[in-house]
């Protein structure tokens, strides 16, 4: 369904360039959940609005094309993109805080946002709104809410999102992207703010859409437990680069990438004896900064020579995916 090819993205700020997507390659096929992981400042949002086409200034996309059912998004006009947006793809925003409007009420919003997007769709200007229509839109944003687990709809209806919990938001962010059928969702942390009950809540909600709908999601997360608990196939990013892409299984149980490794150590286990976690030292390198050669090598235990050389991401097992100088 998607299909990612040498994608690159840079925010062109007045100093340097800031090279937030670098080489990415992916697929994904109808129905499957793709986990999209990595440390804070890793190119992960970037990557989700990238693919939506809602790049922020001043990002521009500097090679590469984004497939949509075998046609390129990056060369479709804008209103021709405002169509697939909501249609086809669809996105749950990082904070839903900031992507809620704090002076409309909840329903009414996933309200205008079915309207638009009918209107979008069908080619036409805003439908005239009488009595029949106005209860008709209203029955679909209810049955929406309820669909995403929002309790006493009818009143949750005419609240504004400071009524809402942080969970109850995440729900409505929920029902504003599923408003008109996508295909394909990427949800950015959906699961970030909320405790680990909701959080649960809410990726099975996420699970029962993916297999009710057949809806291919994208989930970005840091969580690399989480990605392993829901998705098929997980691609580990760091520093604007795919450094390992594969089955969850595959991946978690038989990291080939440092990076990876590194991740999967920094996680306690309570099933174990007391033991010390051991993090991963140093930080993210500055985007617009990037090391020669390898990204990671300055914080790789298994650092040598070939790392400063340019490094490619290479097939090591069918459908793993490796970008590591020990493998070149
Ligand atoms: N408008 C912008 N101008 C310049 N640089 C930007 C802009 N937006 C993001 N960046 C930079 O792009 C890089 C990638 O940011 P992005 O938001 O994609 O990270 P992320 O992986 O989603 O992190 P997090 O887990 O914290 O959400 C970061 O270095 C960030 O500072
Ligand atoms: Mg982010």
């Amino acid at each position: 369904m998607l299909e990612i090819e040498n994608l690159s993205m840079y925010y062109d700020t007045a100093k340097k360039p800031v090279k937030a997507i670098q080489n990415v390659s992916l697929k994904l096929d109808q129905g499957e959940i793709l986990g999209l992981v990595g440390e804070s400042g890793c190119g992960k949002s970037a990557m989700l609005l990238t693919i939506m086409r809602l790049i922020p200034y001043p990002g521009k996309i500097k090679y590469g094309q984004i497939k949509l059912d075998g046609e390129n998004i990056l060369t479709k006009p804008g209103r021709e993109m405002r169509r697939l947006r909501g249609q086809k793809i669809s996105m749950i925003f990082q904070d839903p805080m900031t992507t809620l409007n704090p002076v409309f009420k909840v329903g009414e919003q996933v309200r205008e946002s079915l309207r638009i997007h009918e209107m979008v769709a069908s080619n036409s200007s805003i439908p005239f709104l009488d009595g029949a229509r106005k209860r008709k839109e209203m029955e679909m944003v209810l049955k929406l809410m309820q669909e995403v687990g929002i309790p006493s709809e009818e009143s949750r209806y005419h609240e504004f999102p400071h009524q809402y919990s942080g969970g109850m938001q995440q729900r409505a962010l929920i029902a504003l992207a599923l408003s008109c059928r996508p295909d394909l969702l990427l949800a950015d942390e959906p699961t970030t703010a909320l405790d680990v009950t909701i959080q649960a809540q809410i990726m099975a909600l996420l699970k029962q859409i993916n297999q009710e709908r057949g809806t291919g999601i994208i989930l970005v997360t840091h969580d690399l437990a989480l990605a392993a608990e829901f998705c098929h196939r997980i691609a580990v990013m760091y520093a604007g680069e795919i450094v390992e892409m594969g089955k969850t299984q595959d991946v978690i149980e038989n990291p080939q990438h440092p990076y990876t490794d590194g991740l999967l150590h920094s996680i306690p286990k309570i099933t174990t004896q007391k033991q010390k976690l051991l993090p991963i030292m140093g930080t993210v390198p500055d985007l617009a900064d990037l090391p020669e050669g390898c990204s990671f090598y300055p914080r790789c235990s298994q650092a040598h020579d070939k790392c400063l050389c340019a490094v490619d991401i290479v097939e090591l097992l069918e459908g793993h995916q490796v970008r590591c100088a020990i493998y070149q």
